[in-house]
C-alpha cells in the first residue's frame, strides 16, 4: 500500500522545468554588469574623481542656479581638500570650528557673518556686487551696528548727544556721477564714539541714538552735521572668530570710520565709510573693509571766526566728502 502510494505520488511528480529563459540570463550577465559598474566611476567614489561622482547626484529637477552654486562649491572645496590634506583630527576641529559659530549666533550676535567677514568674503560679494565704473562713490561692508529709524535732523545738528570727544564738521553734496546735484537724498549716520563704542554697545553709558542721525540733501545736493572724532574698536572677539583670529596671530581692530548708507529716489543705495587717515590700523582692516577712495582728509582748523560761523568749538575738525551716485 504505501509502496503503491510512493509510486502514485512519483507518477504524480511534474517534470522538471528547464530554467527560464530569463534566470539563464541574469546568471550570466551579472558579472559583466557589476563589472560594468565597477569601471563606471559615475557611481563610485574615488580620489581622482570625487568631484564627477558628487556633482552627477544632482537631480534633473534641480533649480539650475542652485544646482551651478553646488557643483562649483564642490568643485573647490574638493581641491582645498586635496590640496590641503587634513587628518581626520583636523577634519572634526573644524566640524567642531563650524559648530561652535552656529552655537554663538542668535538674533543679536552673527558668528558667521563676522566669520565670512574676518575671511574677506563679505568684502568679495559686496565688491563684486558694487563695481563703481564712472567714478561713483565705493561701497563698504555695512556691520552688525546699523539701527533703522535714527532720529531725522536738520544739516547742522550735532549728532553727538553727550558732546565727548573732538568735534568734527562733516559736510559735502550729493549728486549724480556727472556732478549734477540729488536734492532729497537721504544720508544715514553712525559711528562710534571717541573710545571706539557704539551707542548700543553701552547701554546706559551712552546716550540712545548717540552719533546716529539721518540727514536730507538740500536742493544743491549739500548736507552738514557735526559729530566726534570716532576711535578704531576691535570686532567682537570672545566666540570661534576671535579665537581663530588669536590662533592666526591677526589684529582683531577695524580702523576708525564714519558709517554711511545714501539713498535717494531713481539712484543706486550705497552702503559705505569715511576713515580718519591717521588711523594706526588703516592698512589691517580685520573685515578688509578699507578702500583706497574712502580714506578722508580730516583736517584741523584753528579759526574761531569760522568756528563761531559753524557753531563750532575752536579749534574742531572739518571733513568735505562729496557723494556720487549711480543711476538705478
Ligand atoms: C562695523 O564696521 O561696524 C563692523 C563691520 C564688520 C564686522 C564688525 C563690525
Ligand atoms: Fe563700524
Amino acid at each position: 500500500m504505501a509502496k503503491a502510494a510512493a509510486k502514485k505520488s512519483i507518477a504524480k511528480k511534474p517534470p522538471a522545468k528547464k530554467p527560464a529563459a530569463r534566470t539563464v540570463k541574469k546568471s550570466v550577465a551579472k558579472p559583466k554588469a557589476a563589472a560594468k559598474a565597477k569601471r563606471d566611476m559615475k557611481y563610485y567614489f574615488t580620489v581622482k574623481d570625487s568631484v564627477r561622482v558628487v556633482q552627477d547626484r544632482v537631480g534633473p529637477k534641480a533649480d539650475p542656479r542652485g544646482k551651478y552654486m553646488f557643483n562649483t562649491l564642490v568643485k573647490h572645496l574638493h581641491a582645498f581638500v586635496k590640496e590641503a590634506r587634513p587628518t581626520m583630527d583636523e577634519w572634526l576641529w573644524g566640524i567642531k570650528f563650524l559648530t561652535e559659530t552656529g552655537h554663538m549666533s542668535t538674533d543679536w550676535r552673527q558668528e558667521f557673518i563676522l566669520l565670512s567677514d574676518t575671511l574677506g568674503v563679505s568684502m568679495l560679494v559686496e565688491s563684486i556686487n558694487n563695481d563703481k565704473m564712472s567714478g561713483e562713490t565705493e561701497s563698504t561692508v555695512l556691520g552688525p551696528f546699523y539701527i533703522e529709524n535714527a532720529p531725522h535732523y536738520p544739516n547742522g545738528a550735532n549728532i553727538c548727544l553727550d558732546g565727548k570727544g573732538e568735534p568734527v564738521w562733516v559736510h559735502g553734496r550729493v549728486t549724480d556721477a556727472k556732478g549734477k546735484p540729488i536734492p532729497g537724498a537721504l544720508l544715514d549716520v553712525w559711528q562710534t564714539n571717541d573710545e571706539g563704542f557704539y551707542d548700543v554697545q553701552q547701554k546706559g553709558i551712552q546716550p540712545e541714538m548717540n552719533l546716529r542721525g539721518v540727514f536730507t540733501a538740500d536742493k544743491e545736493g549739500r548736507y552738514a552735521f557735526r559729530s566726534a572724532y570716532p576711535r578704531f574698536y576691535p570686532i567682537p572677539h570672545d566666540g570661534p572668530v576671535g579665537k581663530m583670529l588669536g590662533a592666526l596671530d591677526r589684529n582683531h581692530n577695524r580702523p576708525a570710520h564714519l558709517h554711511f548708507i545714501i539713498s535717494a529716489p531713481g539712484f543706486q543705495k550705497v552702503t559705505t565709510h569715511i576713515f580718519t587717515p591717521d588711523c594706526p590700523w588703516l592698512n589691517d582692516d580685520v573685515v578688509f573693509g578699507v578702500k583706497e577712495s574712502l580714506i578722508a582728509d580730516f583736517k584741523t582748523v584753528d579759526d574761531a571766526k569760522k568756528a563761531k560761523e559753524l557753531g563750532m568749538p575752536n579749534p574742531f575738525k572739518i571733513v568735505e566728502w562729496d557723494v556720487k551716485l549711480a543711476k538705478a
